[in-house]
Parts: structure tokens; sequence; C-alpha cells
């Protein structure tokens, strides 16, 4: 198996304000060398994008919460292109986010043309997926996110990251348990090697949904967890910073 290097990613979502980019510096004081043994990636709003690029430097990443499915210029009032988001210092960009797709009715469709844009610019999508507490309730939460994760990425393309978001578990205080989360990687782990044979171990699967500096230790150990999507937890630098921290490629490189 390959090594895969763990990612651990904040999601700003509409949070924050341009005095809040201080939160970056301040995390990367706070991680020191942890930032050699794991990729910490900031998702501001998209008009902080810029300025967020210049205050990650090179040992830390940026990227977007969104992108247009049109990868070329377009006519398209309010859209943003993946191609101008990497002009802005984007590296990676989230599709597929549960809040898009229930919020803005996002078909799985949609999010695997919009991760095709990203790739064509040279971005890397993180595609959300994840199940509804019904979905769960019901016993359907394998099928479900076998089948989002089919009908959303795009196949043979190991520049991609698979974020497993059970929707119930998003900005609340309920996380799935250990032996949940542990199932669900491995069906992704499978269901990524129909989609891309060989390149399935390239390809990092983060799991998301109410993580924070208590509960992130015992996520990070589950097999095939590949690091985190923090929504709330990300917004404060000392929250943030504890969460890579309790990443065991952190504590190896020293902190
Ligand atoms: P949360 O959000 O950490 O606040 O639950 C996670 C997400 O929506 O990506």
């Amino acid at each position: 198996m390959q090594a895969r290097t763990p990612l651990i990613a904040g999601n700003w979502k509409m949070y924050g304000r341009r005095a809040d980019l201080a939160q970056i510096a301040a995390v990367r004081e706070r991680i020191g060398q942890a930032s050699a043994g794991v990729e910490v990636l900031f998702c501001p709003p998209a008009p902080f994008l810029a300025e967020a690029a210049i205050a990650a430097g090179d040992s830390l990443a940026v990227g977007a919460q969104d992108c247009s499915a049109i990868a070329e210029d377009a006519p398209r009032t309010g859209e943003i292109s993946a191609g101008m988001l990497g002009d802005c210092g984007a590296r990676y960009v989230i599709v597929g986010h549960s809040e898009r797709r229930t919020q803005h009715g996002e078909s799985s469709f949609l999010v695997r043309k919009k991760a095709e844009a990203a790739q064509a610019a040279g971005l890397v999508p993180i595609v959300c997926l994840g199940e509804t507490a019904a979905e769960r309730a019901a016993g359907e939460a394998v099928a479900v996110v076998r089948r989002q994760l089919t009908e959303s990425v795009p196949p043979h393309s190991p520049a991609l990251v698979v974020a497993y978001e059970p929707v119930w578990a998003i900005g609340g205080d309920r996380t799935p348990t250990v032996a949940e989360i542990g199932e669900i990687h491995g069906q992704l782990r499978a269901g990524l090697h129909e989609l891309h044979g060989a390149a399935r171990d390239a390809v990092r699967i983060l799991y998301g949904g109410s993580v924070n500096a208590r509960n992130a230790g015992e996520i990070f150990a589950i097999p095939d967890v590949d690091g985190a999507l923090v929504g709330r937890a990300s917004l404060k630098a000392e929250d943030f910073a504890a969460i890579i921290l309790a990443h065991p490629a952190a504590l190896r490189s020293g902190n």
C-alpha cells in the first residue's frame, strides 16, 4: 500500500472576515514542525482566497468550498471557475458538501462535473458524500455512500480526495462510532478500487462531522481514515491546531 500523507482541512463555510485570516499564521505557529508530517488546508470563503494563500505560504495549503461545473470562461453570472480559484492560489476545492447538495439541490451528477472541472484546472477536488439520519436508521448507509461514490467521483483519477460526512453528524455534537466510521471508510476504499483500480491507495479518505480536539485522536486511529474535514472547530486557531496535533503523523514529526 502506498503511504498517504494525512490531510486535515478546515472548512470555514460562510463565516469569517479578512481579519480572521490571522488564524492561519496562528495555526502555523502552534503546530510548528507538525506541518511536515500532515498536510494542513484552509478553505475560507472565496473572496479571501488570494490573501489566505499568501498567509498560508509554502507549508500550508489553501482551497475553495465550491466551484462551477463549467471549466471554460463563460457567461455565468455569479459563478467562479476552478481556473479562477487556482489563479488565486487554491490547490483544492470542496465539491458536493451536503449543505450544497441539500440547500442548493446539487445532484451527484453535478458534483461529478464540478470535480472534473476542478481536475481540468489542476485542482484536487474533495468530493463529499454521506448518508442522512433516516438513511442510516433504515440500514442504507453503506448503499447510499457507495452509490454517491460511483455517481460523484470521476473514475481513474488519483488526484482526488473523498470526504465521508454523515449529514446527521455535521454541525451538531453526534459522531458515528469508531466501528461505523471504519465500516464506511472500508467500503469507500473498496469502491475506489472498482472505480480506480491500482490508483485506489493514492486517494485519501477524510472523515468529517463534529470533529474536535477531544475526538480527533480516536478518529485518526481508524484504518482508512486519512485525515479530517473540520467545520466549526477550524475557525479558531487554538481548536484547529489541537486537532492537527492529535494526528499521530504530527506527533512523529517532533511536537
Ligand atoms: P462540523 O462541519 O465540523 O462543524 O460538524 C463539518 C463540515 O461540514 O465539513
